[in-house]
């Protein structure tokens, strides 16, 4: 092979906040289509997938969900590499953002911009919210509120690191007029002259109001924001910053980043811009697909009955049918409309119909007329070349096509060879042909002329359904030197006197009707069960006893000045006394308390709440009638271990 021919090919990182559905698939069966097929054209392939799994969004669902975050987060994950393993996936590398390589080389990249002066501490300035510990712009705020608990916000300053995205406006633009194939589709990249062109400001890089991302070296009250952690992501996977980066010697730059259409800004202005401050080559190509939308036109709905899952839809027609759906029916840079109505549709035409039958009809006469293997002996018509000459040119058509990501259109042409086969049957009528021993040489290369279509026909629709090449082949009986990219380039490499076996329907036919009832019958069903929420999720011991509960006594009691809910407690902990800050004013007085034990969370990590700091929680339940009741333990002597 050649050294040089490489590829490198990426999917974005996801965001382990919640389960992969059929849009998430979506990117990775494209980014896997094509890393299929360019190990098919003998390159040297790293296809690399993973997690994005730093932020505040993370902490506060593992927080909901009662979990670490790094256990919450490694739940998700198992859930993203058994999906990817079901639909068939090949990457190279999976790549975690809380990989210890990536940390590390993060911390190094963070170091290394500011050292150069492209990063600087400065001030960030936004909408706070207290409780939720968050910064919103003004247009993230809700009626002037908070977008997430619709609490009051304040105007708050806080100290971070910027990023000098600003000073890149103009040399990316001469980029891109440099690369025109840069950012495809095309019309995305107007849209990303104009935004450079309205002005960059510079990207705040650190944050100090969460603590669950890469701390920055040298000042580690601040963890690294979210992008420069994850973009470096297409580095990192490779070594970059470790001490073995052959792979990025090797694969570095990539030649095409996919991603969906929202990230393309991040992609082709923050990334090449943060890779210009270190130095280092830029991608060949980002390419912006479009969403899939789910019945109401969003992009995540799983409204109107589409049953969207994955797993569900991989179970009910092979995972083939599902990923030649998504890759022929979606025009790659443009939203689609997902339906189940139109996956039914797509399996009974295009797969049962025209190449199952394709297949069964020229295995079954195979078997019939010559007991399953052909003679040497074959009869060529004039028929046969124009065959072979489509066969030939679909071939070359296809390859264009692929190269320039347009799968739908690729497959378009292998449907095209397909029609035109059973045209050929229909022409050369072979059960005619049987019925006359003198013909049965004529017959014989009629046959063979079939599976050698399909041959090919099997080897172009190997990265898009690679389970089903490999059920045509054992049936067509060929062997491994006829399913290359090379062998499709020359027509008439079959062996002539090929043995087939019937083996099982490739795409069975499905009812469309009953099929959409037992869906929407399914959709119903997932509905209504209890949502993640209401469902307490179980833990081990290990994790209960990471909480320390303890006995209080309530010493001092008075309310949190500028808030309605908050009262500030003193409490003697039996080792001393400490302030716990608790929102139940609007249940008890603070006569009402004080003099009373309590339990307290000993160990939470002290929060700042409207100013004043609380280290711990006194612990109260929530009857079903909504009332607040705190659980008071009179006879208790503070400091008494609850366990
Ligand atoms: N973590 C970032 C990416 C960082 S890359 C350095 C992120 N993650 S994501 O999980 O929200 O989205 C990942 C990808 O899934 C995006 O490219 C997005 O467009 C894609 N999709 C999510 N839903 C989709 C559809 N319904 N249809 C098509 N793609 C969809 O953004």
């Amino acid at each position: 092979m050649d050294k040089n021919k490489k590829f490198y090919v990426t999917t974005p990182i996801y965001y382990p906040s919640g389960i992969p559905h059929v849009g998430t698939s979506y990117t990775t069966i494209v980014a896997d289509v094509v890393a299929r097929f360019k190990r098919l054209q003998g390159y040297d392939v790293m296809f690399t997938t993973g997690t994005d799994e730093h932020g505040q969004k993370i902490e506060e669902k593992a927080k909901k969900e009662g979990k670490t975050p790094k256990k919450y987060v490694d739940d998700i994950v198992e859930k993203y590499k058994s999906l990817w393993s079901l639909l068939n996936i090949s990457y190279d590398k999976f790549i975690r953002t809380t990989d210890k390589p990536h940390e590390e080389a993060v911390k190094k990249i963070f170091n290394e911009l500011y050292n150069k002066g492209e990063i600087y501490k400065g001030t960030y300035k936004g909408w706070y919210c207290t409780p939720c510990e968050a910064f919103f712009t003004d247009t993230q705020l809700k009626d002037g509120k908070c977008p997430d608990c619709g609490r009051e916000v304040n105007w708050a300053e806080e100290e971070a690191y910027f990023f000098k995205l600003s000073k890149y406006g103009d040399k990316l633009l001469d980029y891109y007029k440099k690369h025109p194939r840069f950012i495809c589709p095309e019309g995305r990249k107007n849209e990303m002259i104009q935004f450079i062109k309205d002005g960059l400001d510079d990207l705040c890089v650190s944050r100090t109001s969460f603590k669950w991302g890469i701390p920055v070296d040298f000042d580690k009250n601040h963890v690294v924001y979210v992008w420069l952690d994850a973009l470096t992501n297409y580095i990192t996977s490779q070594g970059y910053g470790s001490k073995d980066d052959s792979n990025y010697k090797k694969y570095w730059p990539a030649n095409i980043h996919f991603v969906g259409k929202e990230i393309v800004r991040f992609h082709v202005i923050i990334w090449p811009a943060i890779l210009m401050a270190l130095g280092l080559p830029l991608p060949e190509q980002v390419y912006g697909h479009g969403w899939i939308l789910f019945g109401d036109g969003s992009r995540m709905a799983k409204s109107k009955g589409n049953v969207i899952d994955p797993v569900v839809l991989s179970e009910r027609y092979g995972v083939d049918a599902l990923r030649y759906f998504l890759m022929r029916e979606f025009s790659f840079g443009s939203d689609g409309l997902f339906t189940n109505e139109a996956l039914i549709k797509r399996i009974n035409f295009d797969l049962a119909n025209d190449l199952g039958n394709l297949l069964s009809r020229s295995v079954a006469m195979i078997e019939k007329y010559f007991g399953g293997t052909l003679p040497e002996e074959q009869k060529l018509g004039n028929i046969d070349n124009e065959l072979a000459l489509v066969a030939m040119n679909v071939c070359k058509k296809y390859e264009e096509l692929m190269d320039k990501y347009n799968f739908s259109g690729a497959l378009g042409e292998v449907w095209l060879l397909i029609s035109k086969c059973n045209k050929y049957i229909d022409e050369t009528m072979p059960w005619q042909l049987g019925k006359d021993e003198k013909k049965r040489s004529r017959l014989a290369a009629v046959l063979y002329n079939l599976c050698e279509v399909l041959r090919i026909i099997s080897v172009l629709i190997y990265p898009v359904m690679p389970s089903t090449s490999e059920k045509i082949w054992q049936q067509i009986g060929a062997g491994k030197e006829v399913r290359t990219w090379d062998s499709i380039s020359k027509w008439g490499e079959l062996p002539k006197n090929i043995t087939v076996k019937k083996g099982e329907v490739l795409f069975p036919r499905i009812d469309v009707e009953k099929e959409i009832e037992a869906l929407n019958s399914l959709y119903h069903a997932k509905k209504s069960e209890p949502k993640n929420e209401n469902v307490v999720s179980l833990i081990d011991i290990e994790d209960f006893a990471k909480v320390s509960l303890i006995v209080a006594k309530i010493k001092e009691c008075e309310p949190v000045k500028k808030s309605k809910k908050l009262l500030k407690l003193l409490v003697d902990d039996g080792t001393g006394e400490r302030t716990v800050v608790s929102g139940i004013s609007q249940y008890y007085s603070p006569e009402e308390l004080v003099g009373k034990s309590v339990i307290l969370v000993s160990n939470l990590k002290p929060a700042k709440l409207c100013g004043v700091e609380s280290h711990g929680m006194i612990l109260a339940a929530t009857c079903p009638d909504g009332a607040v009741k705190v659980i008071f333990v009179d006879d208790m002597a503070p400091g008494s271990k609850l366990s």
